[in-house]
C-alpha cells in the first residue's frame, strides 16, 4: 500500500511544479539576468547597452522577436533572445514596462543638441512624440538614451542594416539629403542632452 502511494504523490507533486512554472514565468527573476548589461531594473549604466525600462509591452516583445528572427542585426541579443520562450519574453516585458525610465548621465555637445532639437521637431516628432520621451506605437524612448547606442543604431538605419519603418526611412533620407549626415550626430546629441 505504502509503496504505491508514494510514487503517486511524487508524480502529482512533480506535475504541479512543472505546470506552475510553465504558467507563470517570473518576469522579475528572468529580468534580473539582464542586469549585467542593462542595469538594475533595465536602467543601463554603460553606453553600449540601451536602457530598456518603461517600454510598452508590445514594443519590448517586438524587439526581442526581431532579434530572434535576425531581422534586426545585433552583436549579442540574438543569442540571448533565442534562449527565451514567448511566455518568458512576455513576463519580462511586463516586468520592464513597470519600471521607471531614467535618462543616462552623459556628456553632449550643446550646439549640436540645439540643432538636433529643431531637426527632431521637423523630421521625427510625428512618431517619437513628446520630444522622444514617450514610447508611442512601438517607437521606443529616445530622450536620455545612451548616445553611443543611438549613434550605432542611427548609422545602422542609415546604412539599411537595421530595418526601419518605411516612413521613418523616408524622413531620414530627406533629412540627410538636406542637412548632411552630420544631422544624425546632432540628433543623438539632442537626445543625450535630455534629462
Ligand atoms: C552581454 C550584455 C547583454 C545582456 C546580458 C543582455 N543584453 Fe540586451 N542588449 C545588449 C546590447 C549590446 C544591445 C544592442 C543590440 C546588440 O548589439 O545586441 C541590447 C539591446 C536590447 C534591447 C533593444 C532595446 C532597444 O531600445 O532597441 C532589448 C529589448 C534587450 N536588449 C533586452 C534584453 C533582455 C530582456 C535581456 C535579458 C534576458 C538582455 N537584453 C540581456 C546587451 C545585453
Ligand atoms: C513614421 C514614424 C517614425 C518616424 C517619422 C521616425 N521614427 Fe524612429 N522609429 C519608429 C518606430 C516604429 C521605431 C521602432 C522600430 C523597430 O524597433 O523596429 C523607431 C525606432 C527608432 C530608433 C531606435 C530606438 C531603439 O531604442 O532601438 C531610433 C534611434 C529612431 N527611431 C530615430 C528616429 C529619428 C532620429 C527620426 C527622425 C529623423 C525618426 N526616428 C523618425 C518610427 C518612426
Amino acid at each position: 500500500m505504502k509503496k504505491a502511494v508514494i510514487p503517486a504523490l511524487l508524480l502529482v507533486a512533480g506535475l504541479s511544479v512543472s505546470l506552475s512554472s510553465a504558467q507563470a514565468a517570473d518576469g522579475a527573476m528572468l529580468g534580473n539576468t539582464c542586469a549585467g548589461c542593462h542595469g538594475t531594473n533595465g536602467v543601463s549604466s554603460g553606453p553600449a547597452s540601451p536602457t530598456i525600462s518603461a517600454l510598452e509591452k508590445d514594443t519590448f516583445v517586438d524587439m526581442m522577436n526581431s532579434f530572434k528572427s535576425g531581422d534586426r542585426p545585433s552583436t549579442i541579443m540574438k543569442r540571448i533572445a533565442d534562449g527565451y520562450t514567448d511566455e518568458e519574453i512576455a513576463a519580462m516585458a511586463d516586468f520592464f514596462a513597470s519600471k521607471p525610465y531614467k535618462a543616462a548621465d552623459q556628456k553632449f555637445d550643446a550646439d549640436k543638441a540645439a540643432a538636433g532639437k529643431k531637426l527632431h521637431k521637423d523630421y521625427c516628432e510625428k512618431c517619437h512624440e513628446e520630444n522622444g520621451t514617450f514610447d508611442s506605437d512601438g517607437s521606443a524612448i529616445l530622450a536620455g538614451q545612451w548616445k553611443t547606442y543611438l549613434d550605432y543604431n542611427l548609422a545602422d538605419f542609415q546604412a539599411g542594416d537595421r530595418p526601419s519603418p518605411k516612413k521613418m526611412a523616408k524622413k531620414m533620407k530627406k533629412m540627410v539629403g538636406k542637412h548632411g549626415v552630420g544631422s544624425l550626430e546632432d540628433l543623438s546629441n539632442y537626445y543625450a542632452s535630455q534629462k
